[in-house]
């Protein structure tokens, strides 16, 4: 089973699949947690390119980038782990490159869809769980995460964009929720820990059921 979580900066996606985690292995289920970009070798390369600040990138190449970050975290760790039957959770996949590069960025999401279909060798997540809060709360959040690790002079390329690209990505996310109800379920992330948990879970129990 494959399941993706997407959300802003600070929407607290960390900590809700730690924390599903937790709650999938004492159903018994093995789990393996893994992330876009950097869930490889090639990846953590690619990651370290495009979230530093002093990489000069146009969209497009920041969009091939992502998506040659997604063709080898499929093949070298999503597929084989799902052919083990290892439930996947992997933090960000295709919809934040509609959300990023299409919706905040501008590039067509119909060509988007097409190119990261291709990049993913068509593998669409079983589930994904959307952490939605509002922009200016997530981006509290993630200032006072960076403070916390002590990154604040080195924040990445996408923490230092405006408001207004942060709020195109929200609001880009709740499109594709609304396209896509039966994939992607909207979790209320500005609820405490415990609830954000609770909610995630409640939706995975009936995909595990089912
Ligand atoms: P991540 O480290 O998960 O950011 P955060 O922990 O702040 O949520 O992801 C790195 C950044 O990459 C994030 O700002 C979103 C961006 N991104 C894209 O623009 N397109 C993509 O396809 C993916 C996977 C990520």
């Amino acid at each position: 089973m494959f399941i993706t979580f997407e959300g802003i900066e600070g929407a607290g996606k960390s900590t809700a699949i730690a924390s599903v985690a937790d709650g999938l292995e004492r159903r018994g289920r093995r789990v393996l947690l893994t992330q876009e970009p950097g869930g490889c070798a090639l990846g953590k390369t690619l990651r370290t390119l495009l979230l530093d600040q002093k990489s000069v990138i146009a969209s497009r190449a920041e969009l091939f980038l992502f998506l040659a970050d997604r063709a080898q975290h499929v093949a070298e760790v999503v597929r084989p782990a799902l052919e083990q039957d290892i439930v996947v959770l992997c933090d960000r996949y295709a919809d934040s490159t509609l959300a990023y590069q299409g919706y905040a960025r501008g590039l067509d999401p119909a060509v988007l869809r097409q190119l990261s279909a291709e990049a993913a060798g068509g593998l669409v997540p079983d589930m994904t769980l959307l952490l939605d809060l509002p922009v200016e709360e997530g981006l509290a959040r993630a200032r006072r995460r960076n403070e916390r690790l002590g990154t604040v002079s080195s924040e990445g390329r996408f923490d230092a964009e405006s408001l207004a690209f942060h709020a195109k990505v929200r609001s880009g996310f709740l499109a594709i929720a609304s396209e896509e109800p039966e994939r992607v379920k909207i979790i209320d992330s500005s609820r405490p820990p415990a609830e954000v948990q609770a909610q995630c879970l409640r939706h995975l129990e009936t995909l595990l059921q089912g």
